[in-house]
């Protein structure tokens, strides 16, 4: 069944796990990521961006979805929207069939430039009123995501944000995250604390200086109550940097939040962990291979099968990891 991430998360919180939220675009993610959530007995929060609503279409993202609740009818689902940049976004997002919204108003609406802290205080509350009034959830966010070593939004972000990022931007402050909650009433809180989007995240393996999980427990410390999300939170694990490469990819070295320290955050607070780059590269790793290897195949059944396991393993990975298991 459908249900909110208000729901979800409260049900997280009483019980200390964490929930994936895996990023979807087409009907193989969902079939993957609700075949590991079935293995796994792990309820599910799928999320779609600006660019998979554009990709798939309103219409085919609500009934796909839909599709996938029917076909597994044990499965709690949030259907959230990732990085809404303006009202519009998020409450055609609960027009077709969103059970949550993020209104992310760090950014302004051209999701390039910071925003102040009353503008996104503002259209934070105007969005949390709108989406209350009829039952679905809002996630806010406070804090640019970024990298603490060279000040910049990250490579794949989506935003392309401008300019150097200061320090006191790229880590969320404790005491503003209070007044922001309760001023906007947001359910859940995306915070900044050194990870950015992308696969290029940190240049090595992070230390605290550069990921800052003393940010989240400060913030929890203050707001018990409100469920932590975690950006850029994908692993970028080696063994997937190297199938692509062994492959003909030539991704440059890189280091993503281990999977250790994500444990280490729900232990602190987080509830959302979100995560797309590992699930794109997971895919993209079978491709590769099966191009290389099978030259003569054109079926893309034949490409899709493989790489539709890969995303089932990692997100089935994730769903142990986290504690989401056994809380279908
Ligand atoms: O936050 C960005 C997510 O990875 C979604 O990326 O906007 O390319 O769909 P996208
Ligand atoms: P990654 O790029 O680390 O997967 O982060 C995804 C994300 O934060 C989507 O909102
Ligand atoms: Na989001
Ligand atoms: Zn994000």
């Amino acid at each position: 069944a459908f249900i909110t991430l208000r729901q979800l998360l409260d049900h997280a919180a009483e019980n200390s796990y964490g929930v994936p939220a895996f990023n979807i675009n087409n009907m193989e993610q969902g079939l993957a990521i609700m075949q590991a959530a079935a293995k796994a007995d792990a309820p599910v929060i799928l999320q779609a961006s600006r660019g998979a609503r554009t990709y798939a279409g309103d219409i085919m993202l609500r009934h796909m979805v839909t599709a996938l609740v029917e076909m597994f009818p044990d499965i709690p689902v949030c259907l959230h929207q990732d990085h809404g940049n303006n009202e519009a976004t998020c409450l055609s997002a609960i027009r077709h069939g969103f059970t949550s919204v993020m209104m992310d108003g760090s950014l302004e609406a051209d999701m390039k430039t910071p925003a102040s802290y009353d503008y996104n205080v503002d259209i934070t509350k105007r969005v949390s009123d709108a989406a209350h009034w009829v039952g679905a959830s809002v996630e806010g966010e406070l804090g640019v995501l970024g990298s603490l070593e060279t000040g910049e939004a990250g490579e794949e972000d989506g935003s392309g944000a401008v300019g150097k990022l200061s320090q006191d931007q790229l880590l969320t402050d404790p005491d503003q995250a209070v007044d922001f909650v309760l001023k906007t009433e947001c359910d859940a809180l995306a915070i900044a604390c050194g990870t950015s989007h992308g696969a290029y995240k940190f240049s090595r393996k992070p230390t605290g200086d550069i990921l800052s999980m003393a940010t989240i427990a400060a913030i929890h410390d203050k707001l018990p109550y409100t469920h932590l999300v975690m950006h850029g939170s994908s692993s970028v694990p080696q063994e997937l940097q190297d199938i692509i490469n062994a492959h003909g990819g030539e991704m440059p070295q890189t280091y993503g939040v281990p999977v250790e320290e994500i444990e280490k955050g729900i232990r602190m607070g987080v509830r959302k962990v979100n995560i797309d780059t590992d699930c794109r590269m997971a895919m993209t790793g079978q491709f590769r291979k099966i191009v290389q290897e099978k030259p003569t195949e054109f079926d893309p059944r034949k490409f899709l099968v493989p790489a539709m396991d890969a995303l089932e393993d990692l997100c089935r990975d994730r769903f142990e990891r986290f504690g989401t298991a056994g809380h279908a």
